[in-house]
C-alpha cells in the first residue's frame, strides 16, 4: 500500500486513461532520492494498467555493472517480445537483433535512433492489438548510453498510438532532456505517521520517526521495522518505547534494503 502520493498516482492515472480511452501517447520521468517511492510507482503504474485490463507491459531496470555495455537495457526490455521482431520494417527489425543477439557491440547514433524508432513501432503495434502498452524503465540512471538514446528518442515522439513510457531516475544521471519531469517530494507527516501507525510503531515513537526520516519511505519502513525488532524496554531505558537512531536510515544516506540494527 502506498501512502500519500495521491498527486503522483492521479498523473500516472490519467496518462493511462488517455491511452487507453483516447489512443494518446505520453511519457514521464519520476526524478528523486534513493528510497523516494520510484520503484513503488512503477509497482503502482503496472498494477493499474493490468487491473484495467491491459497486459503489455515491457519493463527494464538500468543495472550499473553493465552501464558500458552498449544495449543491454534494451536487451531486457524487450526479450520477451522478441518473437514480434519479425513484423517490424527489415532496418528496424535489424537494429533491435543487434540489441537483442550482440549487447556490448558498438552502436552509432543512426544505429541508436533506428533502435528508438523500432521500439516505438513495437509499442504501438502492441498497443494496437489489446489496449495500452506500459513501457517501465526502472533506475535510468544506471542505463547505457546506447539504450538510453534509443528510449529517449522514441520518448520523445509518441504521438497517438496507445503508448505509455514511464522513466524513473535518482537526482543525478540519465538527462531525460524533453521529457516531463515529475519529482518526488517526501511525504507528508499525516502520511508518514498513519504509515507508522499501521505498522504498529507505538504512538510516543511516530513523531522522532517522522522527524528522522524526513518523510523519506525507505528510512520510514527502516526505523520502523528496527523499532519493532528492538527489545521491550526496561526500567533503565527510554519510557518512550521509541526506536534508536539509525545512521543507515537517514534519507540523505538511505541504504537499500538494508537491516539498520
Ligand atoms: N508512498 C509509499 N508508501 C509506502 N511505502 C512506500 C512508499 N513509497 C515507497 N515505499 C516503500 O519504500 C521503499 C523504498 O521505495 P522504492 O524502492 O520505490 O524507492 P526508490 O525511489 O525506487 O529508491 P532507489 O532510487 O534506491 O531505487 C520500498 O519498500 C517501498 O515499497
Ligand atoms: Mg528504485
Amino acid at each position: 500500500m502506498l501512502y500519500g502520493r495521491n498527486l503522483d498516482r492521479t498523473r500516472i492515472a490519467t496518462l493511462l486513461a488517455e491511452a487507453r480511452e483516447h489512443r494518446r501517447s505520453g511519457a514521464l520521468l519520476l526524478r528523486g532520492e534513493a528510497g523516494i517511492g520510484k520503484s513503488a510507482l512503477l509497482d503502482d503504474a503496472e498494477a493499474a494498467l493490468r487491473t484495467s485490463g491491459g497486459t503489455h507491459v515491457l519493463r527494464a531496470v538500468g543495472v550499473e555493472a553493465e552501464s558500458n555495455l552498449a544495449y543491454a537495457g534494451l536487451n531486457q526490455l524487450l526479450w520477451h517480445v522478441r518473437d514480434r521482431l519479425d513484423a517490424l520494417p527489415a532496418a528496424q527489425s535489424a537494429a533491435l537483433r543487434t540489441a537483442l543477439d550482440a549487447p556490448g557491440a558498438p552502436a552509432d547514433h543512426r544505429d541508436r535512433f533506428t533502435a528508438g524508432l523500432a521500439v516505438l513501432t513495437l509499442l504501438a503495434d502492441l498497443a494496437e492489438e489489446n489496449g495500452p502498452a506500459l513501457c517501465l524503465v526502472d533506475d535510468a540512471q544506471w542505463l547505457d548510453d546506447a539504450t538510453a538514446s534509443a528510449l529517449l528518442f522514441a520518448a520523445r515522439r509518441l504521438t497517438a498510438d496507445g503508448v505509455v513510457m514511464l522513466f524513473a531516475a535518482r537526482d543525478a544521471g540519465f538527462a531525460g532532456s524533453g521529457l516531463p519531469e515529475l519529482l518526488l517530494e517526501r511525504l507528508a507527516p499525516d502520511d508518514a505517521e498513519r504509515m507508522l501507525a499501521d505498522r504498529d510503531v507505538p504512538r510516543p515513537a511516530r513523531a522522532r520517526v517522522v522527524r528522522e526520516s524526513q518523510g523519506n519511505p525507505l528510512a520510514l519502513r527502516e526505523l520502523a521495522a528496527a523499532g519493532r525488532r528492538r527489545p521491550p524496554p526496561t526500567r533503565s531505558r527510554s519510557p518512550t518505547g521509541s526506536p534508536p537512531r539509525s545512521a543507515n536510515a537517514s534519507p540523505n544516506s538511505p541504504t537499500k534494503r538494508s537491516s539498520c540494527c
